[in-house]
């Protein structure tokens, strides 16, 4: 199995973004290629958003540090900015993270090196964040009697990651996080590799055990069906599949491909209909459990039909798609983002085991390595860099940040449910998926993500509160 599983997968979809969605003006920054040394100057243009219809006097900025994708479909799905920014009085920023959307380094020449790649980094990333934090305090400089006006961080899945980075990282330009699933402890050694797979497995045995199962059978049916040629033929008309399986990768492909839409369902299990990573029902894995559960088949060939016609529901939801594309998730630009990220600094361990419904496969760095070596020409350095970089889970030094999960996510695998500081909470969602907490509100929303949010916003306040009486005053004093 494909252990690069994109961290959020949307990337590809993010066409569908509502037109009808928030409103927000486009901004481009200057900043540099390389923050971290003095042999080049070049800079490239960064994109970010703003809607400040909300600003008040001296009112907090609330700042979407971005992730691996288009900076618009984060900014359509964070509502919960939009929801809490009058109140608040807040200008809303949602910065782009160089190397996605179109804050592209060395324009459609980003991607054809790893000479030009080596700049994405994370730590590339905040340092462009903070730069845009600093261009906005000046911009709104003439709005306050203060020096800097507060910095609010959110950020969702690698987003919530850097959300808590920057805070952690540039506590001078941020004075508070909202990290909503963020897997910061998904790394080498810190919890268990096969946690990932679990928690995917036991959202779906939650639904019904039987669905579970089916799934857990269904990867050797596919190999043992797919062996001859007349077999790989039989399976792509019957999926539909627009360029035939031809070869034993391709098969390793489909694998990974249904392995991705079975996690991704689990990730956006959200109440209501969305179309974050594509356009799907109401919890999706119940409604992909419910009509798998409902077909019966008598042979291998009757099971792959019926999962065929259930991953629909992921596949299809909108009745007009013609044919499926199973190599999509890994020839985006987007992903192939997220896959370099992935092979350098964001190493996260993960295996498949017996006690899980997904294909066995161990953890092999060394085989991770050789397929990033294969694919992008370069090798990740140690496993433990992310944890000398950021601290793994060695984090009580840090204050200001909330940490939120929720329980039904397979992200939650990694992320803090539990700390031993109070200036940094983790709350939990127990039936929440990917970063629920960041969504707008919805009338179908569940009362456990509606105290959540409640408590976000009692946090916030209470940052402010003590920006504003304490640390303000303090600061303008020197
Ligand atoms: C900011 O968002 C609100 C709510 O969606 C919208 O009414 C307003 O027009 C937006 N402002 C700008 C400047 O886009
Ligand atoms: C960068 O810019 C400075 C100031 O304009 C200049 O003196 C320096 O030579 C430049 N460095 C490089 C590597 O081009
Ligand atoms: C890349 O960008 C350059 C300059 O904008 C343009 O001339 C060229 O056609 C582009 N190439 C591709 C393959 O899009
Ligand atoms: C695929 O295999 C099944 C079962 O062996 C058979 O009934 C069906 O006709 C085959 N379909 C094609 C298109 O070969
Ligand atoms: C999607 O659904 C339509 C209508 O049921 C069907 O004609 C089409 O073949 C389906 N596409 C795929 C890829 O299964």
């Amino acid at each position: 199995m494909n252990n690069i599983v994109g961290l959020l997968l949307f990337n590809y979809y993010f066409a569908i973004v509502a037109s009808d969605g928030y409103l927000l003006e486009t901004k481009y920054i200057d900043v540099p290629i390389d923050h971290f040394s003095y042999t080049t100057n070049a800079t490239f243009k960064l994109r970010y958003l703003v809607n400040d219809s909300y600003h008040g006097h001296g009112g907090p900025i609330f700042f979407y540090t971005g992730n691996e994708g288009d900076i618009n479909n984060f900014a359509q799905n964070t509502g919960f900015m939009f929801d809490i920014a009058k109140s608040f009085e807040a200008a809303l920023v949602f910065a782009e993270h160089r190397y996605y959307g179109t804050s592209l380094p060395f324009g459609n020449q980003s991607y054809v090196s790893p000479t030009n790649l080596g700049y994405l980094t994370s730590q590339q990333a905040l340092a462009d964040f903070v730069l845009i934090i600093d261009h906005l305090q000046d911009v709104y400089e003439n709005q306050k009697n203060m020096k800097k006006l507060p910095v609010i961080a959110f950020g969702g899945s690698y987003g919530g990651m850097l959300a808590a980075y920057i805070r952690m990282k540039y506590p001078a330009s941020v004075f508070g996080a909202i990290a909503s699933s963020a897997p910061i402890w998904q790394f080498n050694g810190l919890i268990p590799c096969e946690d990932f797979y679990r928690i995917t497995t036991s959202v779906y045995g939650s639904y019904s055990k039987k669905c579970a199962t089916t799934i857990k059978n269904t990867w050797k049916i596919i190999r043992s069906f797919t062996q001859t040629p007349a077999g790989k033929a039989n399976l792509s008309s019957l999926w539909n599949l627009c360029a035939p399986l031809n070869t034993e990768g391709d098969i390793k492909t489909l694998v990974e491909w249904v392995s991705e839409i079975i996690i991704n369902m689990a990730m956006v299990n959200y109440p209501y209909p969305t179309s974050f990573l594509t356009a799907l029902p109401a919890y999706p894995v119940l409604e992909f459990c419910s009509q798998l559960d409902s077909l019966t088949w008598k042979d291998e060939y009757g099971l792959l039909a019926a999962i065929g016609e259930s991953l629909q529901i992921y596949t299809n939801y909108t009745k007009s798609v013609k044919c499926n594309v199973i190599a999509e998730t890994s020839s985006q630009l987007d992903e192939r983002g997220w896959n370099f990220q992935a092979c350098t600094e964001m190493i996260m361990p993960m295996c498949s085991t017996e006690v899980d419904m997904f294909e066995n496969e161990p953890w092999d760095f060394q085989k991770y390595s050789d397929e990033c070596y294969k694919n992008f020409n370069i090798r990740p350095r140690a496993q433990n860099e992310p944890i000398l970089e950021y601290g793994g889970k060695d984090i009580d030094a840090a204050s200001n940040i909330i940490f939120s999960n929720g329980l039904l996510d397979p992200w939650s695998s990694g992320g803090v449910l539990i700390t031993r500081n109070n200036n940094i909470k983790a709350i939990i969602i127990p039936d929440g998926a990917h970063h629920y907490d960041l969504r707008g509100q919805n009338e179908k929303d569940t009362n456990s993500v509606k105290i959540v949010r409640e408590m976000h916003v009692n946090e916030i306040r209470r940052w402010l509160n003590r920006y504003y009486y304490d640390v303000i005053p303090k600061v303008e004093r020197v």
